[in-house]
């Protein structure tokens, strides 16, 4: 039978029924070009060159006057290109600092943007790369699939080792006036090429690193564990987010086995570039995974928290996931499972909801040893906010839809007073 779908596009069914496992969905986006290795850094000028006459670099004050930052810079325009910074990118991307790039380089004649820094500096090239070429406000982007063409080309290089924002198509904008984030998420945002040079994490501080190692933790656990969502072809072609699939699962269980032993070492030894080299890979696993999956409940929750504690985003995701996974592990016992058995603590001939607890006590263990928190009262967000936080989250619906268990408020109060407590006794199964 056919049907006419909200896009307006004839299908032969809106909804097609659920998919064995063995059948399901698979979908990725991802950059035309991942270079990955250490030192690789060094390919730049080549890539560059082949794309680019003037290229804008967007960066933050401290990765700009780094000798590697600089001899970046050397070579690429030794390669004959011609090279304008902008090195005042701010964390959690202000839509200040894209009006301000916008203003100063739009009427240049750049043709491609090098986001090298954290996840705010990468960001930052990919949503100019979208005004600069669409024309607008960043504001006229806010949502899903509402960028009307292509950017200009993007080359990211991250240098912490977290985000995943180096292969994902969507960039977090903080609205002051808005007094909240909001994402432009859209595939025209994808980069052309990612290089990832895990050198370049070697100088990344502790505190940074604990913040974006339970961050790329936190990515694979809940895309690992999202819902899935057997979406109609009307659904993948306006909604970002597929839900957990063939493809992100494949991704999703590469990083949790890397992260098990890379966090422990890079805590213990930060020039330790093997244990860099395998962090950064499963960062890069996290940002393929949420890049078609999404991030879900803990990541909702997160948002406001962030905003009235000032507190990193990995840190905010850190204190809530232990309240988050038991909250979820009545709808996901046998995933739970398999990251127990993933992470090497779960025996496969006992019962599943013990291998499930093992895999999430092993992930507490892992923001443990990061350094990170497990409780919200460490971040200093006061009860008195509860119900703020709660009404927030559940505006946060592109991230609610991808958790695996429905999000009511009362659900999200439970979880923000578990949470603050710092209660890991509470086992839902
Ligand atoms: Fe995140």
């Amino acid at each position: 039978m056919s049907t006419t779908t909200a896009s307006g596009v004839s299908a032969e069914a809106a909804a097609p029924a659920p998919a064995s496992a063995a059948t399901a969905l698979g979908i990725l986006r991802q950059p035309k070009t991942v270079l990955f290795g250490a030192g690789q850094r060094r390919q730049l000028p080549y890539i560059v060159r082949a794309i680019a006459k003037h290229l804008l670099v967007t960066t933050d004050a401290r990765m700009a006057t780094t000798p590697e930052f600089l001899d970046i810079i050397s070579a690429v325009e030794a390669a004959g290109v011609q090279v304008s910074i902008y090195a005042e990118a701010e964390p959690d991307l202000p839509r200040e600092d894209v009006v301000a790039v916008v203003e100063r380089f739009g009427h240049t004649e750049v043709d491609a943007i090098l986001g090298i820094g954290g996840g705010s500096c990468m960001d930052l090239a990919k949503v100019v790369s979208i005004v600069l070429a669409n024309g607008g406000d960043v504001r006229d982007y806010y949502g899903e699939f509402l960028v009307p063409g292509p950017g200009v080309p993007v080359v990211t290089v991250p240098t912490t080792g977290g985000t995943g924002a180096e292969v994902t198509c969507i960039s977090v904008v903080f609205d002051r006036d808005r007094g909240m984030k909001v994402g432009v998420a859209s595939p025209f945002l994808e980069a052309h090429t990612a290089v990832i040079d895990p050198e370049l994490t070697v100088s990344c501080p502790p505190g940074l690193t604990a913040a974006t190692g339970a961050d790329a933790l936190s990515h694979l656990v809940e895309a690992f564990t999202g819902r899935v969502k057997n979406p109609s072809p009307d659904d993948l072609d306006t909604k970002l987010y597929a839900g957990k699939n063939r493809l992100t699962d494949v991704f999703a269980r590469q990083g949790l086995e890397l992260l098990n032993t890379s966090l422990e070492a890079v805590v213990a030894d930060p020039s330790d570039l093997a244990a860099r080299s395998d962090t950064m890979l499963a960062a890069y696993c996290a940002g393929m995974s949420i890049n078609t999956a999404g991030t879900a409940g803990a990541h909702a929750v997160q948002g406001a928290i962030g905003n009235l504690t000032h507190t990193p985003h990995g840190f905010g995701i850190s204190a809530l996931l232990p309240s988050i996974m038991r909250f979820n592990l009545p709808e996901r016992v046998a995933e739970f499972a398999e990251i127990g058995r993933i992470l090497g603590v779960a025996d496969p001939a006992s019962p599943l909801e013990e291998q499930a607890h093992a895999g999430i006590l092993r992930i507490e263990a892992l923001l443990e040893a990061l350094g990170a928190p497990l409780d919200l009262k460490t971040l200093g967000l006061s009860p008195d906010d509860f119900g703020f936080v709660a009404d927030q989250a559940l505006l946060a619906t592109r991230l609610t839809a991808n958790n695996p268990r429905e999000l009511t408020r009362d659900d999200v109060l439970a979880i923000l007073e578990h949470a603050y407590a710092g209660d890991r006794s509470w086992w839902t199964v």
